[in-house]
């Protein structure tokens, strides 16, 4: 029998902005806990935490100061034990976020390491720069008090630490097992293609690999977290071409991987599906199968990027494909970005950059509960503005529409179950425009052209992401479900 993940939908709480417990206006465990019951209605198989360990919050948690720990912003590890203990309660896994490419600056390592201390062998510090940048925008090496250089691929709170070295690879193995030991089920890889570096230190050159991204000896740091994973899945965020991210997915590492070209092709038909036949030909090659992802919380929201129709629209396709589907919280909401003013910013790359680099806040705002004072999202002040308009997106709302983007992904997650049950996947006939994939005899169609399509005849509409008046016809933006076997339950 296939493991629970491979197919799994997977939502993704950005902790911060879900729901806030204790009134300070930044999502909590609390919160978290209370909103349980909302995640389940919706129908997901698992959750994944953005992290809540403690940290200065430099880069909103993504800068752990202890692996082992939650941070006093989100509660502690008594609401931790008692929200997992909640989740699993109502069918629910949980995935933690792991942070091993780099540690806050206020770690005890590198605080160690900054006075000094034999600690330093376990971050990357050289007594000259190297022309590396920084993801968030400037160089990659900041100076020590003593003058030599430390890396930092991303805030200069945020150093690299050196994988390397047996200690930091000890280390995390003691997190690994910490985390599995509480009951956690799963893990999502922050930055899984950083970890290992050039040890020449060489510079950035074309036809030489990259000194720092998705070198080959990552893969032997995650063949060694397999021994300890047991079972347990872990998705990694590896941006790259597939058959690179494929390999994260291997059954001796990490098992599932993110697809994120999804989220660079054009919305058209024969684009969408070069990129499927590629992420799955890549995924099947190492007898894995795509972890399929629409939005997260460092792009533009997706009804931003493709308006609400065809973002609804994609996420019912790519439900509808082999593998497992990651839904960004706020999402199954039609949330847009919120446009945040600069003098709100809160996210390191655009206050570091200059505003050069994108601003993520707008993907990053709380999520409107009700219609009533801070959305329902907190009794204080919530720490990104909420806009204005945000109460007619709100769940309460959604959940009794029929109509609403909550409503369509609801009736296709629970579709989903028996509909989808087949792994392989083939292309129909179809006009171009139009994506028509079979799996069984169930059927996903997408109109990415601007004229209807008519179904084929004999077959049946289970679920669609469209308004849908004329059941025998697929609207221009619109993703239909169809089946031409037994129908279990109609939308
Ligand atoms: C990942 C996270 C992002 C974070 C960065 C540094 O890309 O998703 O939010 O800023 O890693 O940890």
């Amino acid at each position: 029998m296939s493991p629970w993940w491979r197919g799994a939908v997977v939502y993704q709480v950005y902790v911060r902005s879900f729901l806030d417990g204790d009134g300070d206006g930044v999502g909590d465990l609390a919160g978290l806990t209370a909103g349980l019951d909302a995640v389940a209605r919706l129908g997901v198989d698992a959750v994944w935490l953005t992290p809540v360990y403690r940290s200065p919050q430099a880069d909103h948690g993504y800068d752990v100061a202890d692996h082992r720990d939650i941070d006093p912003l989100f509660g502690d590890l008594a609401a931790f034990d008692a929200f997992l203990a909640e989740a699993h309660e109502r069918g629910l896994r949980v995935l933690m976020d792991l942070v091993p490419n780099h540690v806050s600056d206020q770690h005890p390592w590198f605080v160690a390491a900054r006075a000094g201390g034999p600690e330093r062998e376990l971050f990357h510090i050289r007594s000259r720069p190297t022309g590396w940048r920084s993801m968030f925008g400037g160089p990659a090496w900041s100076p020590l008090p003593d003058g030599d250089w430390y890396l930092h691929l991303f805030a200069p709170e945020q150093p690299d630490l050196n994988w390397a070295h047996p200690v930091v690879r000890a280390d995390f193995a003691d997190t690994l097992r910490f985390w599995l030991g509480r009951g956690v089920d799963g893990f999502r890889v922050d930055v899984a293609g950083g970890l290992a570096k050039d040890p020449a230190y060489g510079e950035v050159r074309p036809g030489v690999p990259h000194p720092h991204w998705d070198r080959d000896e990552v893969h032997d740091i995650y063949r060694s977290w397999r021994h300890v994973l047991g079972d347990a899945p872990a998705v990694a965020e590896a941006w790259g071409p597939p058959e690179r991210t494929a390999a994260f997915a291997r059954a001796d590492e990490l098992g599932q991987a993110f697809a994120f070209d999804v989220l660079r092709t054009p919305w058209s038909a024969a684009a969408l599906r070069r990129t499927v036949d590629a992420q799955l030909a890549a995924h099947r090659a190492v007898g894995a199968l795509p972890a399929w992802v629409a939005g997260n919380h460092d792009i533009a929201r997706v009804a931003t990027r493709l308006g609400p129709e065809r973002a609804l629209a994609l996420h019912l396709f790519l439900l509808a494909l082999p593998g497992a589907f990651y839904l960004y919280a706020g999402d199954e909401l039609g949330l847009p970005d919120a446009d945040v003013p600069p003098e709100r910013w809160q996210d390191p790359q655009s206050l570091r950059s200059g505003g050069q680099l994108p601003n993520r806040d707008g993907a990053r705002v709380p999520l409107p509960w009700t219609s009533g004072p801070g959305a329902g999202f907190t009794t204080g002040t919530p720490w990104l503005p909420v806009p204005a308009t945000w109460p007619e997106y709100a769940r309460e709302r959604q959940e009794t529409d029929p109509a609403s983007a909550w409503s369509v992904l609801h009736r296709a997650l629970a579709a989903r179950r028996w509909l989808w049950t087949s792994e392989d996947l083939s292309w129909e006939d179809a006009r171009p425009g139009v994506l028509v994939g079979r799996r069984g005899d169930a059927l996903v169609a997408l109109n990415t052209s601007s004229r209807p399509w008519r179904l084929p005849p004999g077959t049946a509409v289970v679920a669609r992401s469209g308004a849908g008046a004329d059941p025998t016809i697929v609207t221009p933006a619109e993703c239909a479900w169809l089946t031409d076997g037994p129908v279990r339950f109609a939308a």
